[in-house]
């Protein structure tokens, strides 16, 4: 396909560049020449239009309709994937489910150097999902699966972002779609599927019970306990995550508290309520998220 693009663009400067000399020759020797060729009755000007203009011209056309056709089929026969991805849009975040049962929010994991096949959902409104490095944008509808492919030819993180205006935090449904090493890729994707890690120290065992006893459940999973929530996103292995909000303010201890506390504040018209908590209640709930990475093999 690049070939295809470098090919018309070097014929099309060559074309530019010969019509801009010819014309510029027209106008300087033009008007001498004329009178002496009518006079003379020479007929090479139509002979000239006639090759360059109709054949020359047929010619590059017909020759790049015929390339592009055999493009074309190439894309058609495009090649099956070996991983597919549904990625459904909420107001405002981005939620991913890969085949081996792993959940993630808004960061995508992908292998580099292979293609991924993207099915698009929406739980509620138009979103647009739009990664300038990997792929053009395209639309997520309610009540329509529409599809598409990704492709990173390099490991890296590209950022994400939705790209039809939703609601009040559309300029905050950002995402990133980070591409792993196909072998980097097949752990992450182990990992991310596992249920989550056992509480281990006292606060954290605490903070499972404040979790597990509030208003959370309702809306948030965290696979391997009773939390089932389909609401918001998964929370299996949310410590694995760089940002909280969909890319809004980095996690760390503090903006975790202050989001659980009061996430309006930080995302205003966010769907998540204030939670109503003692400070002992959230310090506790905070470590206990925070271990929601993955195991280390032991
Ligand atoms: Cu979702 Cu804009």
């Amino acid at each position: 396909m690049t070939g295809l693009w470098w090919s018309m663009l070097a014929v099309s400067i060559v074309v530019i560049v010969f019509v801009t000399v010819m014309g510029g020759w027209g106008i300087v020797k033009g008007r001498r020449r004329r009178e002496e060729d009518i006079e003379r009755n020479v007929p090479w000007g139509d002979r000239f239009i006639l090759i360059s203009g109709i054949g020359v011209t047929g010619a590059i056309l017909v020759a790049f309709f015929l390339v592009s056709l055999r493009a074309m089929s190439t894309l058609a026969r495009a090649r099956p994937s070996n991983l597919e991805i549904t990625i459904t849009g909420h107001d405002w975040w981005w939620e991913a489910r890969y085949p081996n049962g792993a959940v993630t929010a808004n960061e995508i994991h992908i292998p580099a150097g292979e293609r991924v096949h993207v099915d698009l959902r929406s739980a509620d409104v138009i979103h647009s999902l739009w990664v300038p490095e990997l792929a053009p944008k395209i639309d997520l509808i309610p009540g329509r699966a529409n599809e598409m492919w990704i492709q990173a030819d390099h490991p890296g993180q590209y950022r994400g972002q939705c790209a039809e205006y939703c609601g009040l935090q559309h300029a905050h449904m950002i995402f990133f779609v980070v591409a792993d090493t196909p072998a980097d890729f097949q752990t992450w994707m182990k990992d991310m599927a596992a249920p989550a890690p056992d509480p281990s120290t006292a606060l954290a065992v605490q903070g499972q019970q404040v979790f597990l006893s509030n208003t959370c459940i309702g809306c948030h999973a965290i696979r391997g306990t009773p939390a089932a929530g389909q609401l918001g996103p998964d929370l299996t292995h949310m410590a694995t995550r760089s940002t909280i909000g969909a890319g809004t303010v980095p996690l760390s201890p503090q903006t975790l508290e202050q989001w659980i506390l009061a996430p309006d504040q930080i995302k205003p018209g966010v769907t998540m309520p204030p939670t109503a908590l003692t400070g002992e209640q959230v310090r506790a709930l905070v470590a206990y998220l925070l271990t929601l990475g993955f195991e280390q093999p032991s």
